[in-house]
């Protein structure tokens, strides 16, 4: 692995065993993208990589040479105005209204390791050996600005991880108007591109089409990354299915809006553009000023779908998410939300508590209500101190008794918000984003506080703090319901406005940082309606995320199938809940509920008493077997088998990393009349190994089990690895380990 330069002829090229991506200093002194996608034979040049091309017609940069146009080179962070008619990677504007600018290579640092992001969360590495990164230094010295564009290499993982920064050092006055993490510009267009899209309640739902000359896009403007779009995307071939083909996943390291842009021009080439959405974003740049872009991880594999989300689940569950809980086991936990949503006092959360004890449960969550005067979803949101007509002994009494139990104890908060019944309100009404002369949209009949002024940062940091001072609560669910409208500091001067979306998650990450560091020991998990902030920025202070307030366990199969195209099976909160759901008003058998949320950090959201004895002594086996093989489901590799969003099935399955254990879930929606034959092919496994399946009086080979499959049919005919018994939402496991 490393960073090959040759300064003679301006290439740089970043391997490892896998990848490479080369550039090259261009005739102009632009950085051209020549090479991106399995590993090359390093040389000193790569002139024959340069696609110039003669066009009449197009603008030039040199006078008599019709070759050298950028509307037809590729490049590694386009300007605009500098005859590239594509869209650019970036516009500055200037005092005099000029937006044209350009960056010629200056110098270049390489280093091993990483260095972080003032204030953006961001990859690290633990061993600088694990990484090197190259920083490009450009200037445009008209305007007395620098631009470094910033890639890490990983040894181990085909992962690029891309930034910009820009440093003025120009008296004149510069504006950013947009400033993407990334552009590549790849030779062909010949892919689909993959988006996780949906809305509350189905977030993360897997599309693809295939590209088309023109814009196609995802985005958020919502101010948080989106139950709409995940900031992810990727490019594959047609030919790719989740084992196999090549692939090119792109994911950005940020919770607030971004725009993420695949561009096919007429003549074929395809430029890939992400970062902070340019619409409302204006960053003033004065003399000794930086602005640093989030970064954005891209991986390369050749081993399909399931290939690149192996990656960043490796990446992101042990490089991204960080502090005590990482690489512990969870616990497991019970929320009160669905058992009682704002309508509990002490009393009843401790039954609901008492019993979840009694079968297991590690983690008590008391949910939204317990604070101010909330009642409903009307009031109270900003004043966290506790109701005591609900909550007599406050939040340290009833904590007390949790723990007593010999349970920990959780707080759900929201802390991004105001109600207008609150005191928080009437002391500081201008503390709300919006316009004082116009109406504000209310979202859930709440407004958002302006996390871009530190001072509101602070005073709400410094009331959770002070319940989390008293040491009783080990877990927080950290929410955030409404997007973002009527943005709009008060206050504040117009130059300031276009920063305000961009702060306003800068002051976000301001309090998790701190609350992460003063309380190293407590649990944040991440929420936003259910999945509206399940993004990668996020995890680099929680963990986990609540995946979606969709408990069905059907739509589960769904929302968590599309989650693990980026995010580790740690990392998404999946409850079992009570039926008819909630959401769906399904009945989902208690073991399939069960199944689905055994593939995510796992808990219970309903009030444990109101189930059959039966049912739970089946919760108590659920328990059981979770605590068993939690650690092993949340780091083994992870396989999609069977997708849920082509058929009536949906399988997938997690393997050790010795290959010597396996737990395999398969579900199957609707029960079939007359079922057909049907197998499940295994994948990940020693072909020569032995493996038993469960408790059966039989063993199967490796390459059994992935060439021949498991045989799910019902009807007995040879050997039966594995009935599915009859009935709708049904899901089977199967635990295959090694004599
Ligand atoms: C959001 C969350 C839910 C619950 C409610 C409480 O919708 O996603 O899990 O916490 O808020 O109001």
């Amino acid at each position: 692995m490393g960073i090959a330069v040759h300064e003679q002829t301006g290439v740089f090229h970043l391997y490892n065993e896998k990848i490479s991506y080369i550039m090259k200093r261009m005739a102009n002194g632009q950085m051209g993208q020549l090479y991106y996608g399995r590993r090359l034979r390093d040389r000193e040049d790569f002139p024959h990589l340069v696609e110039l091309a003669h066009r009449d017609m197009a603008p030039c940069t040199f006078d008599g040479d019709t070759t050298f146009s950028l509307e037809h080179l590729k490049q590694e962070y386009p300007a605009f105005g500098s005859g590239d008619m594509r869209y650019p990677a970036y516009e500055l504007e200037r005092e005099n209204g000029s937006r044209i600018s350009y960056f010629r290579y200056r110098s270049f640092e390489i280093y091993q390791g990483k260095r972080g992001l003032m204030g953006l969360p961001a990859v690290y590495t633990e061993q600088a050996e694990e990484a090197w990164t190259l920083e490009l230094y450009l200037e445009d010295e008209v305007i007395h600005t620098g631009l470094t564009l910033v890639y890490t290499i990983f040894e181990e993982l085909p992962v690029i991880i891309r930034s910009a920064r820009f440093e003025h050092h120009g008296q004149e006055k510069l504006w950013l108007n947009r400033a993407m993490s990334l552009s590549l510009d790849l030779p062909d267009c010949q892919y689909e591109m993959v988006e996780l899209t949906g809305a509350w309640c189905r977030e993360r739902y897997v599309e693809a089409q295939k590209l088309h000359h023109g814009i196609q896009s995802i985005h958020s403007m919502r101010g948080h990354s989106s139950h709409q779009f995940n900031p992810f995307l990727a490019l594959k071939r047609k030919e790719t299915d989740e084992f196999q083909g090549e692939v090119i996943g792109v994911s950005l390291v940020y919770s607030g809006n971004f725009l993420g842009q695949v561009e096919v021009d007429t003549m074929n080439t395809t430029r890939l553009t992400m970062g902070i959405h340019p619409q409302g974003f204006r960053w003033p740049l004065q003399r000794g000023e930086v602005f640093q872009t989030p970064e954005a991880v891209m991986v390369y594999s050749t081993e399909g779908m399931n290939g690149m989300s192996q990656v960043y689940h490796r990446l992101y569950r042990r490089r991204l998410a960080r502090g005590y809980w990482r690489d512990r086991e969870r616990p497991i936990l019970i929320n009160n939300w669905e058992a009682t949503y704002m309508d509990f006092n002490q009393e009843k959360i401790l039954t609901i508590a008492k019993k979840a004890k009694e079968l297991g449960i590690e983690l008590f969550v008391l949910d939204d209500g317990w604070f101010g005067r909330r009642n409903d979803d009307t009031s109270s949101l900003g004043d966290w101190y506790p109701n005591l007509d609900k909550l007599p002994d406050g939040i340290a009494g009833l904590a007390e008794n949790i723990v007593a139990m010999g349970m920990r104890f959780g707080l759900w908060f929201e802390p991004e918000m105001i109600s207008r019944r609150s005191n928080l309100y009437e002391a500081h009404p201008e503390w709300v984003l919006g316009s004082t002369d116009r109406p504000i949209c209310a979202g859930r009949h709440q407004y958002v506080l302006d996390f871009s002024r530190d001072e509101v940062v602070q005073y709400i940091g410094d009331m959770i703090a002070k319940i989390l001072d008293g040491g009783l609560v080990s877990y927080i669910k950290w929410d955030m319901n409404r997007s973002i409208s009527d943005l709009f500091s008060a206050g504040m001067d117009a130059e300031y406005q276009g920063t305000v979306y961009h702060r306003q998650i800068l002051g976000v990450y301001k309090l998790y940082e701190r609350l992460t560091t003063q309380f190293p020991q407590v649990l944040f998990e991440s929420c936003a309606s259910g999945g509206a902030r399940f993004d990668p920025g996020i995890l680099h202070y929680a963990p986990q995320g609540w995946a979606s307030d969709d408990t069905d366990g059907v739509e589960r199969i769904r929302i968590q199938y599309g989650t693990t195209y980026v995010y580790p099976v740690s990392s998404i909160g999946s409850h079992v809940s009570a039926i008819p759901n909630h959401q769906t008003h399904r009945n989902v058998p208690l073991e399939t509920r069960a199944v689905v949320a055994y593939f995510g950090t796992f808990g219970y959201e309903l009030d444990l008493n109101l189930l059959s004895g039966e049912e739970q002594q089946q919760v108590a086996e659920q328990i059981r077997f979770m605590k068993q093989h939690r650690a092993f489901l949340h780091s083994g590799t992870f396989y999609r088998l069977l997708s849920p969003f082509e058929g009536n099935e949906a399988a997938w399955m997690v393997v050790s990393e010795d290959r010597k254990k396996a737990i395999v879930a398969y579900f199957r929606i609707l029960q079939p009349a007359n079922a057909g034959f049907s197998r499940l092919k295994l994948t990940g496994l020693v072909p020569e190994l032995d493996y038993t399946i469960d408790d059966r009086d039989y063993t199967c080979y490796g390459d059994e089990l992935m060439q021949v499959g498991l045989i799910l049919s019902d009807a007995a005919s040879g050997v039966r690895t594995s009935p599915v018994p009859q009935g709708d939402y049904l899901a089977r496991m199967f635990v295959v380990e090694a004599k």
